[in-house]
């Protein structure tokens, strides 16, 4: 793969650790997009043979991605991405379910697309919203979201995998749970994140919603899904053209549709592969940043069977996760944070303050994340960089680094 090899001044090629922000486009997926970038480019509503060209397209990517996740091919709605499709089951399912209620259950480590997605509802007055909490793991209890499942709840909005900690939760055990409370209650899944790695059969989830995008997958940006099970009430947010059932208006990208579909094929056919791939390099790491490193504690579930393949987060103490990146990024390697940038201040991660770490140490958080390109010496560079660069840093800090507080220790010891 050529995500990888751009070179750098130092000799070192860059190395590529995020690719739970986003991953390279397959060289296979480009190729199956140029042509309706070239020459396929009609509009597919259009009615002469090459619009119809178009249409079938559509239509086979359609019943690809439909065989893939175990639904029928009237059941997915294409998006621009993730954050529409989430956005798209909240808005769509409280606008179409007003007379039952306005009850929605979301999870206090969902992606913003959720989160801010229900506050605005909430604002709004379209919606009632229950967060639950989760575990220092960043998990899910299924017991906790039976709990909060009331009579006029119509909607509940659980991850299946977390982007930051990677933590996988139970999503059939939660459904199972919420309908036997509220046979009449939604359950949407955030599959982005899982998509690629766990593959997301909608009946072996048990969910009526579910959304999931190419970029996360080896596929293009702008395409998306939203799984929609046949019955369940859902108002467009987005109308005027008539597509997509007249749920989701706007002339479709036939080139990203396509490359869409060709990337949760090859997604499924290597998926047993790229799954033993990334563990082997994300068991490695796990086992040795907090041997290099003082005072770094691992964040998410250490039971593999619960964390997505090819997440290492952790976070280090009395450093912020931002410098750490800076420092990386000179010497080659691009990683992320998992916290958000806002207005100059560095605001700890919303998913490991959910998880009850102080918010100090919350700011020394990194997350890398493995892809198919990476190699075991792309661990063994990461190993030899980071852990001066923490030194370094630690070394300049203005407040002298003392004793970790207490609160910190069950942290740095797990
Ligand atoms: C869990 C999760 N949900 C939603 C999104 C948003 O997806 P998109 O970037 O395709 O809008 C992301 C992207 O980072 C994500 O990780």
């Amino acid at each position: 793969m050529t995500a990888n090899t751009t070179p750098l001044g130092s000799g070192h090629a860059r190395i590529y650790l995020d690719h739970a922000a986003t991953t390279p486009p397959d060289p296979g997926v480009v190729d199956v997009m140029i042509p309706f970038l070239r020459e396929q480019w009609h509009n597919p509503s259009s009615i002469y043979v090459e619009a119809q060209r178009a249409r079938t397209s559509i239509d086979e990517a359609r019943a690809t991605i439909a065989a893939l996740i175990g639904a029928q091919p009237d059941e997915v709605l294409f998006t621009s991405g993730g954050s529409e499709g989430d956005s798209l089951a909240l808005r769509g399912v409280l606008a179409a379910s007003r007379r039952r209620g306005k009850h929605l259950i979301v999870s206090s480590v969902e992606h913003h697309a959720v989160l801010d997605t229900a506050e605005q509802l909430e604002r709004d007055g379209i919606a009632e919203v229950t967060v639950v909490g989760v575990g220092a793991d960043g998990r899910v209890d299924p017991a906790t979201v039976e709990a909060a499942v009331r009579d006029d709840t119509v909607l509940v909005s659980i991850m299946h995998a977390n982007n930051e900690v990677g933590a996988v939760n139970d999503i059939a055990e939660i459904a199972r749970r919420v309908r036997a409370k509220n046979p009449h209650a939604m359950v949407h899944t955030d599959a982005v994140q899982s998509a690629a790695h766990l593959g997301v059969h909608v009946d072996r989830l048990g969910v009526d919603l579910m959304t999931i995008t190419a970029h996360k997958l080896y596929g293009p940006r702008g395409a998306g899904a939203l799984y929609v099970r046949s019955g369940t009430p859902l108002q467009g947010q987005i109308v005027g053209g008539g597509q997509e059932r007249g749920i989701r208006a706007g002339t479709e990208d036939t080139a990203a549709i396509a490359g869409f579909a060709h990337a949760m094929t090859l997604a499924s056919e290597r998926r047993e592969a790229d799954l033993g791939h990334e563990r082997a390099l994300q068991e490695r790491l796990l086992a040795e940043l907090p041997a290099r490193i003082p005072m770094l504690a691992i964040t998410g579930p250490r039971d593999l069977a619960h964390r997505l393949p090819g997440n290492v987060s952790c976070t280090v103490g009395f450093v912020e996760g931002e410098s750490i990146l800076l420092g990386l990024d000179l010497a080659g390697i691009a990683a992320s944070s998992g916290s958000a940038c806002t207005t100059g201040s560095v605001e700890p991660s919303h998913v490991l303050v959910a998880m009850g770490m102080p918010s100090e140490l919350a700011r020394g958080s990194l997350r890398f994340t493995f892809g198919r390109g990476n190699t075991d010496a792309d661990v063994d560079r990461l190993l030899e960089v980071l852990p001066p660069i923490v030194q370094r840093l630690r070394a300049l800090s203005p407040v002298p680094i003392a004793e970790p507080p207490a609160s910190w220790l069950p942290w740095l010891a797990s």
